[in-house]
């Protein structure tokens, strides 16, 4: 026999992993495992456990804790308790046990690879090569940013008591993603694994007890939603991290809304795997089973929408079937197999059903004639094409080994097919032309874009989406910045309201000279009538009618929506334009400063000499803005792969801002300010007591060149106002400086499109004072970071 022959008759032999030791771990501990409190195994106050299936075979691995709000309480109570000890550490001290937890990971490496492949079902080839070793290169990592915290986040401290509910496809990496920097920087944690796969979670608190890390900085409770539930409700708690389904992200945004909790959500996504006609097409094979096969397909940035270019689409298909023959699914446990078992019965029923739905809408499903294991739960490799880019397989996460395929034309098509989904969380890009694909990367509406890759990840660069994928950054600096806050914060003093005019007051006809000068609201970049016909008085500091103002209704905020929609050339002008444009905000305001001030000093009440400070104040902040432009820069990332990580600064979009009362002049440009900087356009929801200034100003905007509809301020009632920009599709983020009842107004109006909010929770900033008022905390409110994986050196 030849030795080409013996090649293409050779049978395929299994190589099996071991799962005695993994196994025999389990055993040791009776196959029954309570929760982890104050460093500490604690048996759950309910009393029940529930089942942890293998789900390549469907046989009970081991008996979990079921947590209930008790459980919740006593990890909490834990964890609060170490806080205070475990931030006056120092970074140095805490960074010694992140080393020591990444070194004892790594002696574990293979015991974990096991545990989690017989929990998961993921192949061990993933669990030995990807999981694991990223685990540990996220303490690794974190260890580094805590020895370092105090050059770096010096003015930051840790949040302090953080609850973290994690999903089943990467348990835990997911585990490491979010224990690993919330510990760096002082905060202690909660964390609940999905019911699934708790197994290696446990293994992990063990190796916490292990390396002797303080009772009560990592505690462990298990259980189902309804203990996250208990966990997100838990009063003490001062932010939840959260990973899983769209679903679940919308119910924790409304139950924590007006909690003051800080919340990041890392959500589902449809990420397109676009492939242009010049691609190196066996790569982009590669690719696609890198990107939907990975995992079978269990990975919330999965490139699951495949959009082909049509003069490539059938070859590519070819190709990528070709493939798909020659892939093995199987006993996860085998080193040789590509894809594993799918989690659960649940997740496989749900595959099964909606690559049901993509026949029915005329898709057409292709599988490969590949040997499926016996029982268990797996799912073959699929691919359906023929899909509309409107279809529900092309639309819902499918979160299984299934990749539906669309063909487009152009470039510019191949973005508006991309962005026409409601997630944004990540993309590849394939073409052998470096001008063509860093000119797509900018246009997609994502978090993460991946060059001619896929699923690649590390711990120094950001992870996240966009729009219903969620908000927050983890990993790198961006991640160290969802877990510390600004020192200044916790010394804030309550807002306090300005007691508006009653309804009574309103409309009275009460008559003064000045009143013949009405403002109109300011839309497009024109003064504009209220829809509503209304007028509403204004009151001098001293409670005399001073002049009247547009009565803003819903119908207005929708005209400015649109309008800031259309002003693109705002976010598309260069810095140094924009830059330009606040110098001339300030300069035009200087013109007028006397007047500002008399204004100011009528309808708050200040002195003359205060009020001359807050113009003086106002024009410093735009010139500070105008300096900021094009000084709050990107970054570029080194991970530890082939390529470099352009973290890019984005404009977030169209952003509603509601304004306090106090300092109404400066306090709106601090807001408006560092918003225009970084090329948003905005909606201005006025101080409601004292609006006159906001429409003084549009007469600066006006002879400032700032584009029509960059800017829009409405005046009116705040709360009805701010409550329609909340809900507004088109408004990707929304900051209330208000009283408090507004903060949560905000956040629960804020899950339509799961946008970000940025809220004072009833707090009171001093506008004067540059810590507080101005810099990188607003910049950064006013961007959202897109990390873009690059080949770049050898
Ligand atoms: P899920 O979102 O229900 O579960 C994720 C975690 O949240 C689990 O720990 C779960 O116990 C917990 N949880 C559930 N309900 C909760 C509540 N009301 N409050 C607090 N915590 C709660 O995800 P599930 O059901 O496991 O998967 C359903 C779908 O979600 C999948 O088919 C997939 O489309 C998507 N998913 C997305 C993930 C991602 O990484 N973006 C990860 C897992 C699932």
């Amino acid at each position: 026999m030849s030795i080409a022959e013996i090649f293409d008759n050779m049978d395929y032999g299994p190589a099996p992993e071991s799962s005695e030791a993994a196994l025999q771990w389990i055993a040791a501990r009776k196959g029954k495992f309570d929760h982890f409190i104050n460093g500490d195994w604690v048996k759950p106050s309910s009393k029940k456990w529930f089942e942890s299936l293998n789900p390549a075979t469907g046989k009970s691995l081991a008996k979990i804790a079921t947590g209930n709000a008790r459980d919740i309480d006593a990890a909490v109570s834990a964890a609060r308790a170490a806080q205070k000890g475990w931030r006056d550490l120092g970074g140095p001290a805490r960074a010694r046990y992140l080393y020591a937890l990444a070194r004892a990971i790594q002696r574990n490496a293979r015991l974990l690879a096991v545990l989690e492949t017989l929990d998961n079902g993921k192949p061990v080839r993933e669990t030995r090569d990807i999981d694991i070793p990223l685990v540990a290169r996220h303490f690794y990592h974190h260890a580094g940013w805590a020895h370092l915290q105090d050059q770096e986040f010096g003015d930051f401290e840790p949040m302090g008591v953080i609850g973290q509910i994690i999903p089943w496809n990467f348990p835990l990496l997911m585990l490491a993603w979010k224990i690993a920097p919330a510990i760096a920087a002082g905060n202690t944690v909660i964390l609940k694994p999905a019911e699934y796969t708790s197994l290696t979670a446990l293994c992990f608190a063990e190796i916490c007890k292990d390396v002797g890390l303080p009772e009560g900085v990592v505690n462990i409770v298990t259980g189902d939603g309804k203990t996250g539930e208990a966990l997100v409700k838990h009063p003490d708690i001062h932010k939840i991290a959260f990973t899983g389904s769209t679903e679940v992200g919308r119910l924790i945004r409304q139950a924590t809304a007006g909690s003051g909790k800080h919340l990041t959500l890392e959500l589902g996504g449809k990420s397109p795997f676009i492939v242009f006609d010049d691609a190196d097409l066996d790569s982009a094979v590669e690719g696609v089973v890198d990107a939907i096969w990975f995992n079978q397909g269990q990975v919330c940035c999965a490139g699951s929408r495949l959009l082909l270019q049509e003069g490539i689409a059938e070859k590519m298909v070819a190709k990528l079937q070709k493939r798909m023959e020659t892939l093995r699914i199987g006993d996860p446990l085998d080193k040789s197999i590509d894809m594993g078992a799918i989690v659960d019965p649940v997740q496989l029923s749900t595959i099964k059903s909606l690559v049901k739905k993509g026949a029915v809408e005329g898709g057409t499903v292709w599988q490969p004639k590949c040997d499926m294991p016996e029982g268990g739960c797996f799912y073959p490799p699929t691919l359906i094409s023929d899909v509309t880019p409107a279809s529900t397989v092309a639309q819902e996460e499918i979160f299984g080994p299934v990749i539906v395929s669309m063909t487009f034309r152009t470039p510019d098509e191949a973005v508006a097919i991309a962005n026409n989904t409601r997630y944004g969380l990540a993309a590849s890009v394939w073409s052998e032309n470096i001008n063509l694909a860093l000119d797509i990367a900018p246009k997609l509406d994502c978090g993460v874009v991946w060059i001619n890759s896929t699923n690649q990840f590390d711990a120094a660069c950001g992870f996240g989406g966009n729009r219903e994928s969620g908000y927050g950054r983890e990993g790198g600096h961006e991640g160290m910045m969802e877990v510390l806050k600004p020192k200044f914060l916790s010394r804030l003093p309550s807002y306090k309201e300005t007691k508006a005019p009653t309804p009574a007051d309103y409309k009275t006809g009460a008559t003064l000279a000045d009143l013949d000068r009405t403002p109109k609201l300011y839309i497009g970049g024109k003064q504009a009538r209220p829809d509503s016909g209304y007028s509403l008085p204004v009151f001098s500091a001293k409670g005399d009618k001073i002049g009247e103002v547009g009565e803003g209704n819903r119908k207005d905020i929708r005209n400015a929506v649109e309008a800031a929609r259309k002003a693109t050339s705002w976010t598309k002008a260069s810095s140094h334009n924009r830059a330009q444009v606040l110098y001339y905000l300030a300069e035009n305001l200087d013109i007028r400063k006397a007047e500002f001030a008399d204004r100011l000093k009528l309808m708050s009440g200040v002195s003359a000499k205060k009020a001359q400070a807050e113009v003086d104040a106002t024009i410093q902040r735009l010139f500070s803005y105008g300096a900021w432009t094009d000084k709050y820069e990107s970054a570029v990332h080194s991970p530890p792969m082939r390529g470099v990580t352009l973290a890019m600064k984005e404009p977030i979009g169209t952003i509603g801002i509601v304004c306090p009362d106090d300092n109404p002049l400066l306090s709106m440009v601090s807001l408006a300010a560092p918003a225009l900087a970084m090329g948003n356009r905005i909606i201005l929801i006025a101080s409601e007591r004292h609006p006159l200034t906001a429409t003084d100003f549009y007469q600066v905007l006006e002879t400032s060149d700032m584009p029509a509809g960059a800017v829009n301020i409405i005046t009116g009632p705040r709360d009805e106002l701010t409550k329609t920009l909340a809900e507004h599709d088109d408004v990707k983020s929304v900051w209330y400086f208000g009283p408090q009842g507004g903060s949560r107004l905000v956040e629960a109006a804020s899950t339509g499109n799961m946008k970000r909010t940025w809220v004072n929770n009833g707090k009171a900033r001093d506008w004067f004072d540059i810590a507080q008022a101005e810099g990188r905390e607003f910049l950064a409110q006013a961007t959202q970071i897109k990390n873009i994986w690059i080949p770049y050196g050898e």
